[in-house]
Order: C-alpha cells, then structure tokens, then sequence
C-alpha cells in the first residue's frame, strides 16, 4: 500500500510513455475484470500502449494536460484531460493502480487537471464513466459531479453504456 505523503505530482512527458502504459495496462485489469470482456483484458498490450502514449505526449494539441503520479517504486496513477471547446475541459482518463487507491490521490489528480484546464480558460468540466464502475461513480458523485446523458460504448461486444458527469462550475474541483 502506498502512502500519499510520498506520492508526487508531475506534468508527464514522453519518456514517462512506458510507465504510463505499464499502470493503464494493470488499473485496467484491476477495474474492468468482470465488466469488460477478458479476452480483451488479457490481450492489452503494454508495448503498443506505450507508443500511443509516446505518440500524444509528443503530437499532442498544446491544450492537452497529463499529469502522472509517482510514489516509491513508480509510476502508480495518472490523469489526461483537454479543453474540447472553448470554455468547456473534458477529462478522459484517470486511473490508478489498486495500491493507491482510496488516499486520497484520485482526488487530488483530478483537482491538479482541473486547476490546469481552469488556467487555460475552461469554466466547466465533464467526463464519462462506464455505467458498471460504480466505485467511480461514487466518486465522481462524491465530488460534486452531476450526471447528465447515458450513450451506448463502442466495442466490446455490444450492451455497455456509460454515463456523463459535468460540473458546471470547475472551480468545484480545481479548489479542492
Ligand atoms: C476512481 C478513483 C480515481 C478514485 O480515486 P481514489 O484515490 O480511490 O479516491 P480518493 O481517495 O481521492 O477519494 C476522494 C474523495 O472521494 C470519496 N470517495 C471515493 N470513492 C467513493 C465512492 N465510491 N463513493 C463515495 N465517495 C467516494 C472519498 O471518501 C474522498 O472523500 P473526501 O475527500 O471527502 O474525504 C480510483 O479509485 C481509481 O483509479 N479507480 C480505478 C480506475 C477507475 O475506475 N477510474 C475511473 C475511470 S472513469
């Protein structure tokens, strides 16, 4: 179990790719076991993750934030978010490995991804959760997030939703 005081904060860059791909490859298995299809699971490739990561740290659009968690023994978390229009931000990503959970450390990288997106003028914030992670929901409740839309999930078989949650007012995050 890791301890929050010795996890730190950072703006990710393309050397971080394989660490990067290293936690998304295990946080997805450790999240979606029995949600999403374990063929899928099992197939995830940490070396092709790592490219794509390699690929939007190094091509990605000025607007975008990656922000990595690092305790101890390494890379234990991370959080990716953009501006998608003019003033709103969209966080697509924020996993951490088991290890880290419940710290207090998801709480505080999606503040830290807030505070960024804020600073490049968004006012409000939204991202979606797959309807089955119903521990991310909690949280996602939890700080204040609203839900507003279900869409039908591409891939994996068909049958899955996910649902949207906004915060109207990013600040409610970035003042965490
Ligand atoms: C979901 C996740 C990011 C939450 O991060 P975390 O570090 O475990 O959560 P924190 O410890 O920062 O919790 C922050 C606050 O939310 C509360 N909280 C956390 N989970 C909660 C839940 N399921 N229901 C209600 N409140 C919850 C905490 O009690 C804490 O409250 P406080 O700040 O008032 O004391 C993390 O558990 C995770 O990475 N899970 C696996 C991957 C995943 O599902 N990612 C989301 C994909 S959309």
């Amino acid at each position: 179990m890791e301890r929050l005081a010795d996890i730190m904060i950072f703006a990710a860059g393309p050397g971080d790719a394989a660490d990067l791909a290293r936690v998304h490859v295990d946080a997805w298995r450790e999240t979606y076991q029995g949600l999403l299809p374990a063929p899928y699971l099992a197939a995830m490739n940490p070396g092709r993750h790592a490219g794509r990561w390699r690929h939007q740290l190094t091509a990605a659009p000025l607007a975008d934030v990656v922000l990595a968690a690092e305790g101890p023994e390494g890379m234990v978390g991370y959080c990716a978010g953009a501006l998608v229009g003019e003033d709103v931000a969209e966080v697509s990503t924020l996993y951490l490995l088991k290890s880290a959970q419940g710290l207090g450390l998801g709480g505080r990288l999606l503040a830290a991804c807030a505070r960024v997106l804020q600073a490049r003028k968004a006012r409000s914030l939204r991202l979606w959760v797959l309807d089955g992670n119903v521990r991310a929901r909690g949280f996602y409740e939890h700080l204040g997030g609203v839900g507003e839309g279900r869409r039908p999930v591409n891939g994996w078989g068909g049958g899955l939703t996910e649902t949207a949650y906004r915060w109207a007012d990013i600040g409610v995050l970035a003042r965490r």
